[in-house]
């Protein structure tokens, strides 16, 4: 589905990812782990066309499509929820959504629009809010209402950048359920990146661990999780997967 092939960006002398190489087959659920400031959401925005790398490439079902711009990529497919979301506060929870499905892959009505918006707001367990201002949303629904925009473009591929950080843990494990279903129910494939090792641990399919800006381990959950490299870097002790 995707293939980043030895991506490399920089920032003035900081190099945020050295060489990076990562594949997703569809279907899969790959959790990207790492340190603070160790590339995760760089590579993100590498892959949606927001940086132009220096250097490597991005395959995108077969095609290149490094540096396309994020308008042109989220046409064929990808899309992405962002760490820090940014409703238009003024606008309803629905006309939010809807904002999405009209720019997304489709180039929706804006009735054709209401009805995705809606559909995924249900899925997502936000439709009783579609009325009301987004700024009036406490911090799940935001991330709710964010993951239901990114949805709304009708992807293929989702990335989705820190979704359940700031949850309590039942709302947490609520929204990994939901992603899971999301892969199972729905047919996406996604990259979570994700501090909270114990919704990353628990649904991802294989875990990829930048370090540095450089990948560190890849490997089922399991093996991640008792890594020796991988626990000196970040987990600081083995967890329980
Ligand atoms: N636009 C930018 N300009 C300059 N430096 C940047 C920019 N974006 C990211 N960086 C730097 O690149 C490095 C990687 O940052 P990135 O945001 O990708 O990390 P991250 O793995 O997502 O971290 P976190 O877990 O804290 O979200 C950091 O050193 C960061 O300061
Ligand atoms: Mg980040």
């Amino acid at each position: 589905m995707l293939e980043a092939k030895e991506v490399t960006k920089r920032f003035g002398g900081l190099v945020a990812l050295n060489k990076v190489s990562l594949e997703i087959r569809e279907h899969e659920l790959l959790g990207l782990i790492g340190p603070n400031g160790s590339g995760k959401t760089t590579l993100f925005n590498v892959i949606t066309g927001y940086y132009k790398p220096e250097g490597g490439k991005i395959y995108y079902k077969g095609e290149d499509i490094t540096g396309l711009r994020p308008h042109v990529i989220v046409k064929m497919g990808i899309a992405r929820t962002f760490q820090i979301p940014k409703p238009f506060g003024r606008l309803t929870v629905l006309e939010n959504v809807m904002s999405a499905a009209m720019y997304g892959r489709k180039a929706a009505s804006r009735s054709e629009a209401e009805t995705i918006a809606m559909e995924w707001l249900e899925y997502v367990g936000l439709d009783k809010k579609a009325n009301v201002e987004a700024r009036t949303l406490n911090v799940v629904e935001r991330k709710l209402m964010e993951l239901a925009r990114a949805l709304s473009t009708g992807p293929d591929l989702l990335l989705l950048d820190e979704l359940v950080a700031g949850l309590n843990p039942s709302e947490m494990m609520d929204t990994v359920k939901l992603v899971r279903r999301l892969v199972d129910e729905k047919g996406l494939t996604i990259i979570m990146v994700e501090h909270v090792m114990k919704a990353v641990m628990s649904i991802s399919d294989r875990v990829f661990v930048l370090h540095r800006g450089e990948k560190l381990a890849e490997g089922k959950p399991e093996e991640i999780a008792k890594d020796p490299k991988v626990i000196e870097a970040y987990l600081g002790e083995p967890i329980k997967v």
